[in-house]
């Protein structure tokens, strides 16, 4: 080896042991870096330690940089989404009953969709609905490793995590309101992967479903459901929120408290067995439930929207008539309903008993 060689090899050595030097430090600094919010302008919480009581091998080792780059994406979707917001033709509420006329049905999912991509409904400020649900992995998690690993995607408070893997919502609002069909003995409908937001009070399941996420202990984590109404009071879209839902529909008097309250995970020992921790009078608790079922219904919009259910594949092109399924396509539809019954689980509203889906 000459000498020029050896120069270049001991600089190159320098270069990686320095880096190995910087890198562990550079880490949490790029952290909290990407906790900051673009154009939202918030300061988050600093979040507790970690939450690991798993076996090695659970968490996967790129967990946390895999949560910024998510994270990242997520806060681009939502200044995309405050542009579609303001491109929107001004509101024109006309009529008897009054109806937004020309824009109401773009308002309610452009509304939806700020919500779905909004980090701040989450007591740390760094977890929405789209965290576990991109549009890129068919709405479900978007993490490759979480999904080879802990499957359960983790929560506001990380790492806490439930126990399933996120289902894909698209097309979720189509499924009615659990009810037992008596003549073929069976249930349908209902949203989760057991039914359990059956849509019995607003009578719509996805609506219902969309309650849940925000308050769940293991996901955004919100100890009081008037939170909701608080973040969404503070929203930069409060104005469309408002336009939708009512002028002063977020006008709600929150205690000094209210933003530690929210600020703390739900389960936390500071609460004990209270679920409403916000101590609102009884007309602004009724007013905040509303702004709650509004929460629901716009979430709902959003996925019924053709951005997230558009009913272009191919079989649905099949259903209509317009398409003609392979003989290994036609071959796998004839095993779904036919030998493989496999909707006898996965109901489709189209028998296996017909006789001419036999095999
Ligand atoms: C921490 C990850 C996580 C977050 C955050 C999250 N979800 Fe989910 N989502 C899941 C999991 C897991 C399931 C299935 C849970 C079950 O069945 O118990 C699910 C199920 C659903 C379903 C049911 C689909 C069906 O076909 O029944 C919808 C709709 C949905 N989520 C929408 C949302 C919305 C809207 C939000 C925000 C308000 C949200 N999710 C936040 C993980 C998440
Ligand atoms: C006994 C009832 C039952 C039968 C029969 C059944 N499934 Fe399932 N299937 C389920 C349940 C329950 C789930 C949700 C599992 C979970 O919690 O992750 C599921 C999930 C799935 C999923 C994942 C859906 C998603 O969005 O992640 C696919 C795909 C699937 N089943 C296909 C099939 C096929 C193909 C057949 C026939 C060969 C079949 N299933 C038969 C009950 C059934």
């Amino acid at each position: 080896m000459n000498r020029r060689a050896l120069i270049a090899l001991l600089r190159t050595s320098v270069i990686v042991v320095l880096a190995l030097m910087v890198a562990p430090q550079a880490l949490p600094a790029q952290k909290g870096g990407s906790a900051q919010k673009e154009g939202q302008g918030k300061k988050k919480e600093s979040p507790p330690p970690d939450y690991n009581p798993y076996p090695p091998g659970i968490l996967p080792a790129d967990l946390q940089s895999e949560l910024d780059r998510v994270s990242r994406e997520v806060n681009l979707i939502f200044q995309q989404a405050l542009a579609q917001w303001r491109a929107l033709p001004p509101p024109n509420l006309t009529g008897q009953p009054p109806t937004l006329q020309g824009s109401g049905y773009d308002m309610v999912q452009t509304l939806g969709k700020l919500m779905n991509f909004d980090e701040n409904i989450s007591p740390f400020k760094n977890q929405a609905c789209a965290s576990c649900h991109m549009p890129y992995a068919g709405y479900s998690g978007p993490i490759p490793s979480v999904n080879l690993t802990m499957v359960a995607f983790p929560g506001s408070f990380h790492f806490r995590a439930g126990k399933r893997t996120a289902q894909r919502y698209t097309y979720a609002p189509w499924f009615p309101v659990l009810q037992l069909n008596e003549t073929q003995g069976l249930f349908f409908g209902g949203n989760f992967w057991d039914s359990r937001a059956t849509g019995y009070l607003l009578q719509n399941p996805d609506a219902e479903q969309a309650q849940h996420p925000p308050v769940d202990t293991q996901e955004m984590g919100l100890p009081d459901t008037a939170c909701i109404a608080f973040r969404l009071s503070q929203a930069e879209y409060r104005p469309l929120f408002e336009q939708v839902w009512g002028r002063g529909s977020l006008d709600i008097k929150f205690p000094h408290d209210t933003e530690k309250i929210c600020g703390t995970p739900g389960g936390a020992k500071v609460f004990g067995t209270d679920t409403t921790p916000v101590k609102l009078s009884p007309e602004d608790r009724t007013q905040a439930n509303r702004v709650f079922d509004n929460w629901g219904q716009s979430l709902d919009a959003f996925e019924k929207s053709k951005e997230v259910s558009p009913f272009t594949s191919k079989f649905d092109a099949f259903l209509a008539g317009n398409a003609t399924l392979t003989p290994d396509e036609m071959a796998g539809y004839s095993l779904f309903r036919g030998q493989a019954a496999c909707n006898t689980c996965h109901v489709d509203g189209r028998g296996s008993t017909d006789a001419r889906d036999r095999l």
